[in-house]
């Protein structure tokens, strides 16, 4: 299979790993801003009649977009057979539904641009809450892999009579999974989110926190109030460190800090790259760029 990976400016690390298993060539972008801050990009490679795998992981995304769709853009111009996007943290899914009247869905909105340009899309536990799947939002074929067995077993193999702790009620899907991989109890907190940075974390039963290693498990830390208030509510509770761990640790805020402070032991996957990363998700992409990239014929595609 003729795949050509074109990593964006960060995403570097994560397409050498995955190159290295797929056998694939890794492109060169020249991309850079001009004075007045337009994007200047040239392809150095050559894509004509070949797979093109875009790597961008897309946390702080109003800077990557831009960029990411002229580059789609570029390669299909120069002749790429297929473009596909790998985004192991995928933008604008939380935006769900119109919360209050004349807001936007971004969610909607930011599915249908990256559709128009690229031809499948691959990532990683995306925030999946009013919506079922990402075909209802997207119109090209997507793929979602999953970290929680990889979660599982870095928690089997580094926390000795773990208790899967989930921060809200939406977290249950990941750590229910988690738990159960990981041959180990969970239970669920509940939160109150008043603000993007205002939550409140309550616990209903203390007696669930139980003699175990606190370990609580989230798909995402964007500000971090989720994490720090469920840190300073089991700390108050256990005498166990609490492992903060993350799918995508995106640490707006500095709140990688501020967990740290709290007395966190954070970790994450590399879908997003981070001092914190200790579980490498590209294994988990493997097989879905082959598949993607092989089959010319998948519905709802160029
Ligand atoms: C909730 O919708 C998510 O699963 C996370 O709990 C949330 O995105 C974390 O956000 P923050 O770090 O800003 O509290």
């Amino acid at each position: 299979m003729n795949i050509l990976l074109l990593p964006q400016p960060g995403n570097e690390a994560i397409a050498r790993l995955v190159a290295a298993t797929l056998g694939a060539q890794i492109g060169r972008v020249e991309q850079r801003k001009f004075p007045d801050e337009e994007t200047y990009l040239r392809l150095d490679s050559d894509v004509n009649g070949k797979q093109v795998v875009v790597v961008c992981t897309l946390d702080r995304p109003d800077n990557k977009i831009l960029p990411l769709l002229f580059l789609a853009a570029t390669a299909r111009e120069l002749g790429a057979k297929r473009i596909g996007l790998v985004a192991p943290y995928l933008a604008y899914m939380r935006q769900d539904r119109r919360f209050n009247p004349g807001e936007a869905v971004t969610s909607r909105q930011f599915a249908k641009l990256v559709s128009e340009s690229f031809d499948w899309l691959v990532t990683v536990d995306p925030h999946l809450h009013r919506y079922s799947s990402l075909s209802e939002i997207y119109s090209i074929p997507t793929k979602v892999v999953h970290a929680a067995p990889l979660i599982s077993e870095w928690i089997r193999l580094n926390i000795p009579d773990p208790l899967i702790i989930g921060p809200d009620s939406e977290s249950e899907q990941w750590v229910s999974a988690v738990a159960s991989d990981a041959g180990a109890p969970y239970t669920v907190l509940q939160k109150l989110r008043r603000g993007d940075r205002d939550v409140e974390i309550t616990i209903r039963n203390p007696h669930d926190l139980g003699g175990r290693t606190p370990v609580l498990v989230d798909d995402i830390i964007s500000s971090g109030r989720t994490m720090i208030e469920a840190t300073k509510l089991i700390a108050a509770r256990t005498s166990g460190i609490p492992h903060c761990i993350a799918v995508h640790g995106i640490f707006a805020d500095s709140s990688d800090a501020l967990l740290a402070k709290a007395g966190a032991r954070v970790i994450t996957c590399n879908s997003i790259h981070h001092e914190t990363n200790a579980i490498d998700i590209a294994p988990l992409l493997i097989h879905e760029i082959q598949d993607l990239a092989g089959n010319i014929n998948c519905s709802g595609g160029r």
